[in-house]
């Protein structure tokens, strides 16, 4: 089953656009988090590329996919470093935007666990207008599957979703940072939705099994429920235990986790987004994109930061061919 899932990273090809954010991420290790009110004694700043869509094509570009990124840097020094790193990781950033101000960035803490918090402030990323999108409209339209998050203006992302969803381009949204009811009209122009299990419970209305057992959850009747509320296909992720595809006719299929040891969970989910981009743009159905994505994301968790950590096809079949 792994080397049958694994082989797959081969056959990655097609050009992925992604829409949305960059960030740098000012990253400090704890033993713990600090509750509220507390100080609490970190290790050395590090300044890490991130932003969810950043972090998304940088996930494809790794494996193998053409990607091309559309959002905007600021004027400082971040902004060189970001698209210096988006480049090295193989992602073509020729039409960033650069704008006045700081570009995008995030606090974040993560403790000996490899759990964080993350704090978001969008700077740039909140300058990318539906002009700018209108104005990429030929370069969204020529590629096989568009990634977005809600790290821009919703309205931006709208924007884009609807010119790819026209063009029959497939549209993958994740809903982070999360928002509880998403825009009807935006819902529409979506074909796949990826959540977390956290974002699942919310977007339901539902409460979360107990002890975080989601092998209880009635996942038939979620499945329902979300194409009640316009999502025909979904991808729930479950951190350490893998993730679940819902989707008709096909209806429920878990897919399994990839075990490591966490050293850095931030940015897994991004590197899982941008896998299964890749293997849509690839020609592969949804499961077998989310199966090749547990490696890929496993792989991610072994390693400080969201992008610093992403591997090569090579070294992600090196990591796990054995197994
Ligand atoms: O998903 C992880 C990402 O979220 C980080 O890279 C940070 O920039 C935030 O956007």
């Amino acid at each position: 089953m792994a080397d049958s899932t694994l082989t797959a990273l081969s056959r990655i090809h097609g050009i992925v656009s992604v829409v949305g954010s960059m960030n740098a991420d000012y990253t400090v290790t704890t033993e713990r988090l600090p509750k509220p009110g507390e100080t609490i004694n970190g290790g050395p700043l590090q300044i890490l590329p991130g932003g969810k869509s950043g972090n998304q094509a940088a996930a494809a570009a790794r494996i193998g996919s053409m990607v091309q990124l559309f959002g905007a840097v600021g004027d400082d020094a971040n902004a060189d470093f970001l698209l210096g790193k988006l480049g090295e990781a193989g992602v073509d950033t020729a039409n960033v935007l650069r704008v006045s101000g700081p570009s995008g960035t995030t606090v974040i803490t993560v403790d000996a666990r490899g759990e964080n918090t993350i704090v978001y402030s969008p700077g740039s990323n909140a300058q990318v207008s539906v002009e700018y999108i209108e104005s990429m409209r030929g370069r969204l339209v020529a590629s096989n599957v568009l990634g977005l998050c809600l790290e821009s203006p919703i309205e931006t992302v709208a924007a884009a979703a609807r010119i790819c969803h026209e063009a029959g381009v497939k549209v993958l949204i994740n809903n982070s940072p999360f928002i509880p009811a998403l825009p009807q009209e935006l819902i529409e122009v979506c074909d796949i939705l990826l959540v977390n299990e956290h974002e699942l419970a919310q977007t339901l209305g539902v409460a979360e099994p107990e002890h975080d057992d989601w092998s209880t959850f009635d996942w038939r009747s979620a499945l329902r429920r979300l194409r009640e509320l316009g999502f025909e296909q979904t991808i729930v992720t479950l951190g350490g235990d893998g993730s679940v595809v819902l989707d008709a006719p096909a209806g429920v299929t878990p897919i399994a986790p990839v075990a490591v040891t966490p050293v850095d969970t931030t940015g897994c989910g991004d590197a899982f987004m941008g896998t299964v981009l890749a293997g849509l743009a690839s020609g592969f159905e949804l499961h077998e994109a989310a199966q090749l994505a547990s490696y890929v994301s496993a792989y991610a968790a072994t390693g400080l930061g969201a992008q610093a950590s992403y591997g090569t096809a090579a070294q992600i079949e090196e990591r796990f061919a054995e197994r």
